[in-house]
């Protein structure tokens, strides 16, 4: 079994190894002037096993074509079996055609996946589980809720009501309630007018003078978490948390998450979080232990 990373999470990464305990093994990553990726792995892998670590995030297209061209370099080195683990699943949100003359491109990246070369997935938290069927080949679809849901568990607090922010997410958010002692469920009625925008048009359910957990599997510009946030204060919560597998966090997350509206935002390290985008309300959980105990 040989553990490569790219450059997308070398820290969860390197978490990963030492969960195995291994080191991850050489590679060289070198960009061209025009901006063309070389890679090169430094070591044989004839006949190995072999798990890629890489998150296709933020620059996304940059580390899929990453992980695409170090799948590539793997199978034209004879790698026995190829497995990407993906701990975040980009353009996971283009799962289906919502307008005609659109692409599915969730579909396109497994597509690209499987014909670079992989024989098998890692993900984690797929915005819609749906994705594992885009692949003819296996699938493991990890997730990030039992360290979200132990962190929570540790705070003990009290009269918890657990939050869909949109009605996509009810089947997550029942899942989450059902692990926090099987605690109520209320659902916000998210309306978007466009991509990136969203509109919190009403509650189902009660929260009055309750500790409402909002559960997402992403936060990218935290319109959703924040104005879901904003309607539940409205409507009494005494306190508002937020849990999101995937800290996507664009711009403009940091402000928006850091406002006041939120008690904590609990998300884990699938995707990093760099030092500066660090606020008080933020606490990371690490999924290294779920992703090496895949593997
Ligand atoms: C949408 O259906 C997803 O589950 C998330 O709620 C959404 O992508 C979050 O985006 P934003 O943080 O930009 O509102």
């Amino acid at each position: 079994l040989r553990l490569f990373s790219g450059s997308a999470n070398p820290v969860l990464a390197k978490e990963v190894a030492r969960y195995l305990g291994m080191d991850l093994g050489p590679m060289v990553r070198k960009q061209f002037a025009d901006g063309e990726m070389y890679i090169q792995i430094q070591e044989s892998i004839r006949g190995c096993d072999v798990y890629l670590i890489q998150p296709c995030c933020r620059p996304v297209n940059d580390h899929l074509m990453e992980l695409l061209i170090i799948i590539d370099a793997c199978r034209r080195a004879s790698a026995r079996q190829i497995t990407a683990v993906i701990p975040y699943y980009c353009y996971a949100r283009a799962d289906r055609k919502t307008a005609g003359r659109e692409s599915i491109t969730a579909k396109l990246v497994a597509n690209l996946m499987t014909e670079a070369g992989a024989n098998r997935i890692v993900a984690m938290d797929l915005h819609s589980a749906q994705i594992q069927g885009y692949f003819d080949i296996p699938f493991d679809h990890v997730y990030g809720s039992p360290v979200l849901l132990n962190y929570l568990l540790s705070k003990n607090l009290p009269d918890l009501v657990v939050v869909s922010p949109d009605v996509g997410g009810v089947a997550r958010a029942r899942a989450f309630a059902k692990k926090l002692n099987d605690a109520p469920l209320a659902i916000i009625d998210k309306r978007r007018q466009a991509h990136n925008v969203a509109e919190v048009m009403n509650l189902i359910g009660d929260v009055e003078g309750k500790t409402a957990v909002l559960v997402d599997d992403m936060i990218d510009t935290a319109g959703t978490i924040t104005e879901g946030a904003r309607l539940l204060r409205e409507q009494g919560a005494r306190q508002v948390y937020a849990c999101a597998t995937h800290a996507v966090f664009s711009p403009p997350a940091i402000e928006r998450l850091s406002s006041g509206l939120l008690e904590e935002v609990i998300v884990t390290n699938t995707i990093p979080v760099a030092e500066e985008n660090r606020f008080e309300q933020l606490k990371i959980v690490s999924v290294a232990n779920l992703i090496g105990e895949t593997i």
